[in-house]
């Protein structure tokens, strides 16, 4: 059985109509990262970091799966793979798509987080910087998101699935932030394969075994039909 880890960016879901960060058009030209996307920023203006959370969240609500996500779920039911996808997106729309296994490096839209008792409990629609903590009462609530300067989630899973793959493939991401920065790098190390599924090339294209081009509904699909026909060695 071939285990495959699969990192995916914002690139996967820019077609399902969610704004990617650094294009021309993304959203850290309207917002500054240090505004909204760090614990310095929220500590600043909380009321401005829920706000921009409010409205990612009820995009990401409104967004459907597109071909790339479901061809991933499609992949993880072939049985002659594992499949675990990495995502730094904080949509849900692999979950939605039908995958199982994913894990949220860098947190979700449909989360809370107590900043006071580590509490975490599901997002409402519309959250201020007034809401208490159904555990602890105190008015600490934040999106469950990581932001810049903190620890994303489940590192140590990741790194050892990562060094246990067969095949590493990033998906959508133009390779700027660390630690998902560095995967291709690591794997590549360990003799793991490695394929890049990006729009156009990444910071990081030269690292990968191969990189192809082009929209992420087209290339993904097409890559999963590829493994999942071609005859085992
Ligand atoms: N198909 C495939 N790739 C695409 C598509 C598409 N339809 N549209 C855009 N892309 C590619 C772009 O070419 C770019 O390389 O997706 C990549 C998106 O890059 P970024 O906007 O930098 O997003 P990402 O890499 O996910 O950002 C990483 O940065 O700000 C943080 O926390 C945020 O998780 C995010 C992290």
């Amino acid at each position: 059985m071939a285990k495959i880890v699969i990192l995916t960016g914002a690139g996967i879901s820019a077609e399902s109509g969610i704004r990617t960060f650094r294009a021309s058009d993304g959203l850290w030209e309207d917002h500054r990262i240090e505004d909204v996307a760090t614990p310095e920023g929220f500590g600043a203006d909380p009321e401005l970091v829920h706000e921009f959370y409010n409205m990612r969240r009820a995009t990401a609500a409104a967004a459907r799966p597109n071909a790339a996500h479901v061809a991933l779920a499609q992949l993880e039911r072939a049985p002659q793979h594992q499949v675990l996808v990495v995502t730094q997106n904080v949509d849900d729309l692999h979950e939605r798509a039908g995958s199982q296994h994913v894990i949220h490096m860098h947190g979700t839209l449909f989360g809370h987080l107590c900043h006071s008792c580590d509490h975490r409990w599901p997002a409402p629609a519309i959250s201020t910087a007034h809401d208490l903590c159904p555990a602890c009462h105190q008015p600490a609530t934040r999106p469950d998101i990581v932001w810049f300067g903190e620890m994303p989630y489940r590192m140590d899973e990741i790194w050892t699935a990562l060094r246990g793959a067969d095949l590493f493939v990033s998906i959508g991401t133009s390779g700027n932030v660390y630690p998902a920065a560095g995967f291709a790098q690591d794997a590549m190390r360990t003799g793991v394969a490695t394929l890049e599924l990006n729009l156009d090339r990444s910071s990081g294209s030269h690292i990968f075994d191969e990189s192809r081009q082009g929209l992420a509904s087209v290339l993904v699909p097409q890559w999963v039909d590829q493994i999942c026909t071609a005859k085992p060695n």
